[in-house]
């Protein structure tokens, strides 16, 4: 299984705090069955000391982690990404190439504050993918907008965008409101990828285990494999992800 959203990369953001956490962190998903992990660690947030864009010192802190991975024996891929906040600047640099996408890909993932409009959101999605990139929207359920208006997500999925969802919303860590929402968009199939937006080892976890289950008992084997392992693959390799509707 691929986990294409985890906060692994140490002393980036509020992720992994040392390089000790990234490495429980890395053993946990591994255990549990997930072979590659794009690290993201949060992009261009307002008022973050690092930006995180391509040439920041985050390079050469990603080179560490791996050597270390490997180090400790654990057998686990580890891919570059990021996890890009979306304000009005994140156009040009896309233009400008300073943001770092999934695993070198077209694929970048996006997030916006939890209050923030449906409109603008959907201005942004649009405005990424007439730049060519495919937009993945990292947990949408935990949007209030898309929790008042969940029909919404319907329009992004038609478009094309990639609807990306936490294992924590899932398995109702993050919020009644954001699980109903979770599991509506699993019910009609809007989903395109589950991730674990894993931030420690102890409240947001890496790790698909009880997940996997949880999926393929509520939603059937070949959905939570679409969700789990083929789509995020798929991402890995800039091929286009399947739609399961
Ligand atoms: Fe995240």
């Amino acid at each position: 299984m691929v986990d294409i959203h985890c906060h692994i990369l140490p002393n980036s953001d509020d992720g992994a705090d040392s390089m000790d956490t990234a490495l429980l962190m890395a053993r946990m998903a591994a255990d549990s069955g997930v072979t590659t992990i794009i690290a993201t660690p949060h992009s261009n947030l307002p008022r973050a000391k690092e930006k995180n864009f391509r040439d920041a010192p985050l390079a050469m802190r990603f080179v560490e982690l791996i050597q270390r991975v490997r180090d400790a024996g654990i057998p686990l891929e580890i891919l570059p990404g990021a996890e890009v906040m979306c304000m009005p600047d994140t156009i040009g640099l896309l233009r400008e190439k300073q943001l770092v996408t999934l695993a070198r890909t077209d694929y970048l993932l996006v997030e916006f504050f939890f209050d923030e409009r449906l409109e603008y959101m959907d201005d942004m999605l649009d405005a990424i993918a007439a730049e060519g990139i495919h937009p993945v929207v990292a947990h949408p359920e935990r949007y209030e907008a898309i929790q008042q208006s969940p029909g919404f997500i319907a329009q992004w999925f038609a478009k094309g965008y990639i609807i990306q969802l936490n294992k924590g919303s899932i398995l109702g860590r993050l919020g009644r409101s954001a699980q109903k929402a979770a599991a509506g968009i699993l019910s009609r199939g809007l989903a395109h990828v589950v991730a674990s937006d894993a931030h420690d080892t102890l409240a947001r976890t890496p790790g698909f285990n009880g997940l996997q289950q949880y999926l393929e008992d509520n939603y059937g084997f070949d959905y939570a494999r679409v969700l789990l392992e083929l789509n995020p693959e798929r991402i890995c390799r800039n091929q286009p992800i399947i739609r399961a509707d």
